[in-house]
């Protein structure tokens, strides 16, 4: 049985993983891998399936809690530029599940391609978007994706495509470990006409979201027909802080921290949100957050 000392050199011992989340905040990952290659990625996935270490695959670090404790087991981490490349062959474009959002966007758009461009403003890497299918009011990613290359849990490659991807509000089919790599299929237009749009969508968000402070994107689903930032605000919690933490007065659906903040402050604002949107409205607000 293969062992995880065989990957001693492209491990990390208990790696600071706030500095790679948005809220900045949590304890550190026991063992962070980082493969240099599908192959490399395959042998780690098969070895903790095999010694049953619990594996988590971090993107961006967008959308994502890390607490305080930190992480036991292993946290693969898909940052080798060969998990970025990204490429297009007509309306096709293809991307490495660690490239970012935000560069896909931009090759897409230099290459006269429309799409993806409804997605501006959106943090965090091609998996973690295709995984939790991120947008907004404009459009979700998985309204363009053709196929999808995954690991499973076990170490198994496969590609998944048609109806095998099923999209809805911030969820996905794909369940399995980790992405590696995306294809779109997008349509041709004219770039300047993208970027003007683009530019538009971007003016708007930055107008209504917090979007220069340390946050993780919006923290509860939207109820079906209700804005979660709205029935936080009218539960008057914008400006509330716990620590470091503070709930946005600019988007009540928005946590920021500042230098210093705790993540057992940040899952008490948390705490603190449902339970008084759940007393003001009797809804239960759902975490887009994901939690570590
Ligand atoms: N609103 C308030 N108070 C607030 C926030 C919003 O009254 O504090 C009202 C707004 O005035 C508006 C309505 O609620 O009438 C909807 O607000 P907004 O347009 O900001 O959209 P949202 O539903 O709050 C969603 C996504 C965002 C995405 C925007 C724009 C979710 C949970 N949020 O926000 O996605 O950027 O639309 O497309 O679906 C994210 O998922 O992390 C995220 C930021």
């Amino acid at each position: 049985m293969n062992s995880l000392d065989d990957f001693a050199n492209i491990t990390l011992r208990d790696e600071p993983l706030a500095p790679l989340t948005w809220l900045k905040v949590g304890g550190p990952a026991q063992r962070m891998i980082q493969p240099r290659s599908v192959d490399e990625l395959v042998a780690v996935v098969r070895t903790c399936h095999e010694n049953s270490v619990t594996v988590h695959v971090l993107g961006g670090g967008s959308n994502l809690l890390v607490r305080d404790e930190g992480v036991s087991g292993v946290v693969i981490r898909l940052s080798d530029p060969v998990f970025s490349q990204v490429s297009i062959e007509g309306t096709r474009l293809r991307a490495g599940a660690g490239a970012m959002l935000s560069h896909v966007i931009s090759e897409s758009v230099k290459g006269g391609l429309a799409g993806l461009d409804t997605l501006v403003g959106i943090p965090g890497t091609i998996a973690g978007a295709i995984k939790g299918n991120a947008g907004g009011r404009s459009g979700e990613i998985g309204e363009h994706l053709h196929s999808v290359t995954v690991v499973t849990a076990q170490g198994e490659k496969f590609i998944r495509q048609g109806d095998e991807l099923v999209f809805e509000y911030r969820r996905s089919s794909i369940n399995e470990l980790c992405v590696v790599e995306a294809e779109f299929e997008l349509t041709q237009d004219n770039p300047d006409d993208i970027a003007e749009r683009m530019r538009k969508l971007w003016v708007m968000k930055k107008s209504t979201q917090p979007l220069s402070f340390q946050s993780a994107g919006c923290v509860f689903k939207n109820p079906r027909g209700l804005s979660a930032g709205a029935l936080i605000e009218q539960a008057g919690l914008k400006g509330m802080k716990i620590g470091q933490c503070e709930v946005s007065d600019r988007h009540g659906n928005f946590i920021v921290t500042e230098p210093g903040a705790k993540s057992a402050d940040v899952l008490k604002l948390i705490d603190l949100m449902r339970t008084k949107v759940s007393e003001a409205h009797g809804v239960d607000l759902e975490l887009e957050l994901q939690v570590w």
